[in-house]
């Protein structure tokens, strides 16, 4: 699937909080390794490079449009930046042990990823870090009505399959007995965020240019005929209107995200 990353990077301030509350809960003092799995389009990587200065970082993603941007964002060469995907990725080319191994918002793409769990946690070093943050939205209204609209297209068929694929999210209890199971230290929880979008008054439907940049791009690729596009996009459009109505402060977005940190014994 192509990314865009000018797309997803509209906003990013409110794409970089569930980041940060992250990596709040690593307490690695000066690790030598970090790696970021499902890296995306770089800032959120290069703001590893400022919270550990001494640490070889390495950026792993897919997308060889997110990884271009990456490194226009890179202008020092501090991260090591990396296509591979989640699947394929062999630690061991790291070279290293790794001492903390994040992935926000990248796993939700990737079906089994709890089964590629064991190679991962293997490749840490004694008291490394493993974290990894996934949406847990996919039933809230900006997914359930994509899904719906997109069951009333002509092109039901091809669409269904595509938008069923990115649900792939265990819920909080399996990744943390998962976890568990692989001697990890776990801490688990999730966080319902209110995004206030669009406090300007600039974008004609916030919540489907957030969706633009992320879980509505597959069937984008699906609609590749104009009229069946734009068909599809005005009907979810005037759907989203009714479930994110604009208030005078903004619209609001509510974004269920699951976070999972996994601390290695030393
Ligand atoms: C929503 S973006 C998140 C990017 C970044 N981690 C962030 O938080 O802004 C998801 C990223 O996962 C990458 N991705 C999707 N499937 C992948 C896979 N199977 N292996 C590696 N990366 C993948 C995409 O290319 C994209 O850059």
């Amino acid at each position: 699937m192509a990314w865009d990353p000018q797309q997803y990077a509209l906003f990013g301030t409110h794409r970089g909080r569930p980041f940060a509350d992250l990596l709040n809960r690593i307490v690695a003092g000066r690790p030598a390794v970090v790696v970021d799995l499902g890296c995306g389009d770089g800032p959120l990587t290069l703001s590893l490079t400022e919270r550990w200065p001494d640490a070889r970082v390495v950026g792993l993603d897919q997308s060889p449009q997110m990884l271009e941007a990456a490194r226009g964002h890179d202008a020092e060469g501090r991260v090591e930046w990396v296509q591979t995907s989640a699947e394929a990725w062999d630690p061991a080319s790291v070279g290293a042990s790794i001492d903390v191994l994040v992935s926000n918002a990248a796993l939700q793409w990737v079906p089994g990823h709890l089964d590629l769990l064991p190679r991962w946690v293997d490749a840490l070093a004694p008291g490394g870090w493993f974290a990894l943050q996934v949406p847990g939205n996919f039933d809230a209204p900006s997914h359930a009505l994509m899904r719906e609209v997109a069951a009333r297209q002509p092109r039901a068929a091809e669409l269904e399959p595509v938008l069923r694929r990115v649900r792939n999210i265990a819920t909080p209890a399996e990744y943390l007995a998962a976890f568990a199971a692989l001697g990890l230290d776990p801490d688990v929880w999730e966080t319902t965020y209110q995004h206030v979008l669009d406090p300007e008054g600039r974008q004609r439907s916030p919540v489907l240019e957030w969706v633009r940049g992320t879980g509505l791009r597959p069937a984008l690729e699906v609609l590749t005929d104009d009229t069946e596009r734009a068909a599809f996009l005005d009907e979810y459009t005037r759907a989203l209107d009714e479930a994110y109505p604009r208030e005078p402060h903004g619209v609001v977005l509510g974004f269920r995200r699951i976070f999972a940190v996994g601390h290695k014994p030393a």
